[in-house]
């Protein structure tokens, strides 16, 4: 059985961006708290017209030309997003159309902020088995969409983006491992009120917010990213020592560096671009990898972790040579 590798990477940001400074002219913060209990310093947010089409569609352009795959060569599309343009049809098959790979199979995979993780572990399966050759994975989310700009303990975190990679079989280098897990007895910690089926709560205007105990999800996300990274190493048989770059889940600085820590990896192999964007929920991950791709800090062949944990809880872990 082959290897799902990376082939290519992308990402893309809105133009709008929000500041600590102008938060503290809609909600009682301040630039020192945001900065010194999340590490964010700015974000990114879709301005009226924009949607998670529009930043999934420029990302999947860009990792398509970086693994020079032509959009008709693709098998397979899986988006993770919790904030998609329609319930259905979904975004996976909006990217398709719009990029020309139509008649692939695509679909979109929500599970909140490890959305990402868990389309590259179901990706990576059609891979191995040889159900497909060339796939697209993207995570993209514009959280802007339904974020309380009155509420300081939640509008001060989230940012709005995509990331995605392109897979393909190859028989040396790829995916190790994915491991996925999920507790839904944590649903009420970390969750958005609204859906089809129950309805919206506040009928008036239609809108609703995310909900969140902030300290309480602090606490299990810290203790499960901890215990993800320890049985994936456990489980493929390597080491902390032997890791070139952790990109974890980009939801709290706190929470990245107190991981680090435990599992044995030094700050200067993580890759941390929460100061830049927030979290962006499912983008998090791949735009994290893509800003480090195209920086040069990761290379081919090297050894990377992925983490990360959001509403469910669900979370999720993947070791690589990239
Ligand atoms: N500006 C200023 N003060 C703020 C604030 C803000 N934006 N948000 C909260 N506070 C205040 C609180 O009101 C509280 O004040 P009090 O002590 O007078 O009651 C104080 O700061 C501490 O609040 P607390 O919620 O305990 O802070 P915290 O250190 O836990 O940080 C989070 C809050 C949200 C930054 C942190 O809990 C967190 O990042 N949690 C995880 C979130 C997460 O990862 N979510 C997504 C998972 S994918």
């Amino acid at each position: 059985m082959s290897y799902a590798r990376i082939i290519g990477t992308g990402s893309a940001l809105p133009d709008r961006v929000l500041t600590n400074a102008d938060l503290e002219r809609m909600v009682d913060t301040n630039d020192e708290w945001i900065r010194t209990r999340t590490g964010i310093e700015r974000r990114h947010i879709v301005s009226e017209n924009e949607t998670t089409a529009d930043l999934a569609e420029t990302a999947a352009r860009r990792a398509l030309d970086a693994a020079g795959v032509r959009p008709e060569e693709l098998d397979l599309i899986i988006v993770g997003t919790t904030t998609p343009d329609y319930i259905f049809p979904n975004l996976g098959t909006l990217v398709q159309d719009r990029i020309g790979a139509n008649g692939c199979a695509a679909v979109s995979c929500e599970a909140a902020c490890a959305g990402f993780l868990y389309a590259l572990g179901i990706a990576e399966k059609f891979i191995r088995v040889g159900e497909s050759e060339r796939v697209l994975v993207i995570g993209a989310e514009t959280l802007s969409r339904f974020t309380d700009y009155t509420d300081r303990s939640t509008c001060v975190l989230f940012g709005d983006g995509a990331g995605a990679v392109v897979l393909a079989p190859d028989e040396k280098h790829g995916i190790l491992r994915t491991q996925l897990y999920a507790d839904g007895k944590y649903r009420d910690l970390l969750y958005f009120p609204s859906g089809v089926s129950r309805g919206f709560n506040d009928l008036k205007s239609g809108k609703d917010f995310v909900k969140m105990q902030g300290n309480e999800v602090f606490r299990v996300a810290v203790r499960e990213f901890i215990r993800a990274a320890k049985n994936i190493f456990a489980a493929t048989g390597m080491s902390p020592d032997e890791l070139d770059w952790f990109v974890p889940h980009q939801a709290n600085l706190r929470i990245i560096e107190a991981v680090a820590k435990r599992v044995g990896i030094p700050m200067d192999k993580v890759v941390v671009t929460i100061q830049e964007h927030g979290n962006t929920s499912a983008a998090s991950v791949p735009l994290a990898l893509d800003v480090a791709v195209r920086d040069g800090r990761i290379k081919p062949g090297q050894t990377l972790l992925f983490e990360a944990f959001g509403g469910g809880f669900t979370w999720g872990s993947a070791l690589l040579r990239y």
